[in-house]
């Protein structure tokens, strides 16, 4: 049995009082939530703040990016072991906008995902295609290119501390949802990616659907058999939004 897993991706958005306060209201409700883990990424800055928070309770902290190498002269960058000694567990790997807008190419992607585990953090690994990809039925292709580089250079192994999240870029802040069996579709496949190489690492990772996930969409979504939670952005920010796609996940479970 996979845990269900809803993330809250906040991006670039949000100062110190609006974080304290949705944090605060998420924690609020949490433990209507028993079965299903709930996963705060805030913005760099407000972690420490966060982690405060959320000391002593259910809510899990992760950031949304990381460098690649653990420590030295790369100004601007923030390595994974400062992001574990703050108190972080997962951190985002590969996220679309990092990969498009910031030229995180694959073999940087894969060489993040390798020092997010160095520093003994969770990566949650972001996967998908865009637009032109699907239209030219090419989604398979990129989801195989973008897990086997990662696969090659850490091992199949590395996968057992790991979430992966399938988010077409096109469902992302569009408003534009892939259809539960679209979604069904691609984790299967990715599902099995990872089985053809460890048939219990397959069983039991868990892969999240992300790209405007909202409350009205969240139930079919998770309903899906290999959909085991959501990456959220702009739902997340509204703490009671984030906490009615949890009660979603929460439901399945009960169904
Ligand atoms: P969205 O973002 O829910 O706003 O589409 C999802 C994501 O980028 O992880």
């Amino acid at each position: 049995m996979r845990t269900p897993l809803i993330a809250g991706n906040w991006k670039m958005q949000g100062n110190a009082a609006q974080a304290t306060s949705l944090v605060k209201n998420i924690l609020a409700s949490i433990n209507r939530l028993p079965n299903v883990e709930l996963l705060v990424c805030p913005p760099f800055v407000h972690l420490p703040l966060v982690k405060q928070l959320l000391s002593n309770t259910p809510l899990h902290l992760g950031a949304q990016n990381l460098s690649a190498e653990a420590s030295g002269a790369f100004t601007g960058e923030i390595a994974g072991p400062m992001l574990k000694d703050i108190g972080c567990e997962f951190v985002l790997v590969g996220h679309s906008e990092r990969r498009t807008l910031f030229g995180e190419d694959l073999p940087l992607v894969a060489a993040k995902f390798k020092a997010a585990q160095d520093a003994g953090l969770t990566p949650i690994l972001c996967i998908g295609e865009t637009k032109e990809e699907r239209e030219s039925a090419e989604t398979e292709n990129v989801l195989m290119q973008q897990l086997t580089s990662v696969m090659k250079l850490v091992g199949i192994n590395a996968f057992k501390n790991a979430v992966i999240a399938y988010e077409p870029v096109w469902a992302i802040g569009t408003g534009l949802t892939a259809t539960p069996d679209q979604a069904q579709s691609a984790h299967l496949f990715i599902r099995q990616l990872i089985s053809q190489n460890n048939i219990d690492i397959g069983k039991s990772i868990r892969i999240l659907y992300g790209g405007s996930m909202k409350p009205d969409n969240a139930a079919a979504l998770l309903s899906m058999p290999d959909i085991d939670g959501g990456l959220i952005g702009g739902a997340s920010l509204v703490a009671e939004s984030f906490l009615a796609i949890g009660s979603a996940a929460e439901r399945e479970l009960a169904a």
